[in-house]
């Protein structure tokens, strides 16, 4: 089996146990971007089973550095990344995405925030300077499965206050004059901000 059937694998496994990956619109718009804006480093916040990460870099040639902090994701990320030998390719980091220390310094051409909604402002200020000017930063899921774009309404108290967050995350993120960011509806919703 080759690299782009085990991943195939991964992605019906994945979708079977409700592991929430990248679309596959989304997924598109990541290559669209790689191939369009010559993309050789890519940071992914969120790196779940490593699907995301794995689909790149069978795609790109690019080098991903993939963060996540769940212990079972991690060691799961790990054994694909394997399975499909991306190893070279992909370095996958253990922690919390505080780990700014465990990077190495040279700048990313893409950031791909994907981890815990409610942090996104978060992530953004903590990770976007590591992007180079011109570099770009997609945040996935800012529509939330339609809660946060009114297409459903949220009931619970908590999941009410993640949509406020996600939503002041969206505002917050349009006034940045050092991003020129557009929203886009593909996918569970997505924003694509250049750095200037
Ligand atoms: C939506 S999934 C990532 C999917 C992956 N990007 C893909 O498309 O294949 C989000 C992942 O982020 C991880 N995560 C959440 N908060 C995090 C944090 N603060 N640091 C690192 N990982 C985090 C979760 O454990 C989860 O596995």
């Amino acid at each position: 089996m080759n690299p782009s059937e085990r991943l195939q694998q991964i992605k019906q496994k994945a979708l079977q146990e409700a592991i929430p990956i990248i679309s596959d619109e989304g997924l598109e718009i990541l290559s669209f971007l790689i191939s369009k804006h010559q993309v050789h480093r890519v940071l992914e916040i969120g790196t779940a089973v490593g699907y995301c990460a794995i689909a790149l870099s069978i795609a790109h040639p690019v080098e991903v550095t993939t963060i996540e902090r769940n212990e079972s994701m991690f060691q799961q990320a790990k054994a694909h990344i394997a399975l499909c030998m991306m190893e070279s390719k992909i370095t996958l980091i253990q922690g919390d995405a505080q780990v700014l220390e465990l990077l190495d310094p040279l700048p990313f051409d893409l950031l791909f925030i994907d981890a815990a909604k409610a942090q996104y402002q978060k992530f953004f200020e903590k990770f976007s300077p590591l992007v180079k000017v011109g570099g770009i930063v997609v945040c996935d899921n800012l529509s939330f499965h339609g809660f946060a774009d009114g297409t459903q309404v949220a009931l619970s108290r908590d999941l009410k206050q993640l949509v406020r967050k996600i939503n002041r995350f969206k505002t917050w993120l349009s006034t940045e004059d050092a991003w020129e960011t557009s929203f886009l509806s593909l996918g569970d919703g997505m924003s694509i901000s250049f750095k200037k």
